[in-house]
């Protein structure tokens, strides 16, 4: 397929205009056209080369995208793009195998520097892919891939060069935030709040990614391999979503102070690195539990500066555009940055914490019978097991006639995972609970 020359150019400079095909042209990738022309004049005067978009390609053609893409050469094959007359490849089509990937590895192997913004490909091959664009020379940038328009990658790759991180976590799924948001704030049902953040376009093409956690997982895999030095294993990653989670939850929480969130969190422990996606209580005084809707935030824990907070639009065609164009000005600015931060033969191999072995807070949800010698019967599990309670709350609502069994909610203060999960073995074995319990952790400010 021949291509001819694009009316989208920034900037009059000496330098050779990098040449960029686009691959994609959903919410995101139209927003990054339209980001390229309205920043053009702005791109021209600060970087002083033209970024021009020579090619593109997606599923169709026809369809209405509020831009004009006949002046671009169209392919319908992204890989045919990939391995056309250009200098960048932008890959924003999505998935971990397919298309997405061949066009990458043709794209790098064809030595073109490559942005994406799929976190699926980078968590399950981005080692691979970052070899490759260290053994060609180019650059693979993936800005776009974390907590959308929050320039988080950058900051651990670049920014923090005198600490030692500890702990790196954080919101990183704006439909799970917005649910868990809207369900307190108006009380609504898991699924409404779920039909209506597919509606506002901020879930997965398949919102199970999202709701179960795996969305969350690839992000935190690659931050962990940033934060840490250390070779991504997505399969290391213990991952519960929030489709469990009700009401009751939620507002039991909000009486003891805290706020449920879908966090991921990486942790350097004594036993290796921890690795966890789960519905987390935390304080409703932290920071991160001020974070609403489908904002993103990332909290990063290091010696030098402490602790570190960065948040904002999480999802979203515009913000996650802006980190896209942020890796393109990057390489047209000649950045050839290590895509992990080390060099791939730098990284160490990541040595997993087992779950068993975290050590927090848990909040405790038991369906109990309400009859003599129930309380007393699960106080004695934990005692058994050195289990401090910090707080204990059994209620029937005004006006309920006597129900079968009454909620219980308890808070622990910290103690291991192995502990808990023998106690609330004990607990139901001991025959006072109705239903499974619900478990949930406390993740400490
Ligand atoms: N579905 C994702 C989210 C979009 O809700 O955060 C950005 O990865």
């Amino acid at each position: 397929m021949g291509q001819k020359a694009s009316p989208l150019s920034i900037g009059i400079a000496p330098m050779q205009p990098l040449r960029v095909g686009i691959a994609g042209l959903g919410t995101v990738g139209a927003a990054v056209l339209k980001l390229l022309d309205r920043q053009a004049a702005a791109l021209a005067l600060r970087y002083g080369r033209k970024i021009v978009v020579t090619g593109v390609s997606a599923k169709e053609s026809r369809k209405e995208r509020g831009l004009d893409v006949s002046r671009f050469a169209w392919f319908d094959d992204p890989a045919e793009l990939a391995a056309a007359d250009i200098d960048l490849f932008v890959e924003l089509i999505g998935g971990a195998a397919g298309t997405a990937l061949t066009a990458v590895e043709r794209a790098l192997s064809t030595g073109k520097s490559v942005v994406t913004a799929n976190k699926a490909l980078l968590a399950r091959h981005g080692m691979r892919l970052a070899e490759l664009a260290e053994t060609k020379g180019v650059a693979l940038g993936f800005e776009a891939s974390v907590a959308g328009g929050i320039p988080i990658i950058k900051t651990l790759r670049e920014a923090l060069p005198g600490n030692s991180l500890s702990r790196v976590y954080g919101i990183l799924n704006g439909t799970c935030n917005y649910i868990l948001s809207r369900m307190e704030i108006e009380h609504l049902s898991f699924a409404e709040c779920l039909a209506e953040a597919q509606r506002l376009g901020y879930a997965e093409a398949d919102p199970s990614f999202d709701i179960g956690g795996e969305d969350t997982a690839h992000k935190l895999a690659i931050l962990t391999s940033l934060a840490f030095g250390t070779r991504i294993d997505p399969d290391a990653i213990a991952i519960e979503g929030i489709k469990d989670i009700s009401l009751a939850d939620i507002e039991a929480a909000s009486e003891l102070g805290y706020r449920i969130k879908l966090l991921g969190v990486a942790e350097r422990t004594s036993a290796g690195i921890e690795q966890r996606v789960h519905p987390t209580m935390v304080p409703r005084s932290s920071a991160i539990a001020q974070v609403m809707g489908v904002t993103n935030a990332v909290t990063i824990d290091a010696d030098a500066v402490h602790e570190l907070t960065l948040s904002g639009p999480g999802a979203g065609g515009l913000a996650t555009a802006s980190s896209v164009v942020a890796d393109i000005v990057d390489i047209a600015k000649g950045a050839r940055l290590p895509p992990f931060g080390l060099p791939v033969a730098a990284l160490a191999p990541l040595e997993q914490a087992p779950l068993q072995m975290h050590e927090g807070g848990y909040y405790i949800r038991l369906s109990v019978y309400d009859r003599p010698g129930a309380a007393a019967a699960i106080a004695m599990r934990m005692a058994e097991r050195s289990i401090s309670l910090e707080s204990i709350m059994q209620r029937r609502r005004p006006g309920e006639r006597k129900p079968a069994a009454v909620p219980v909610v308890l808070i622990t203060h910290a103690t291991y995972e192995k502990l808990i999960r023998e106690a609330l073995a004990a607990v139901m074995a001991d025959g006072f609970v109705a239903e499974p319990p619900q478990l949930i952790r406390i993740e400490r400010e």
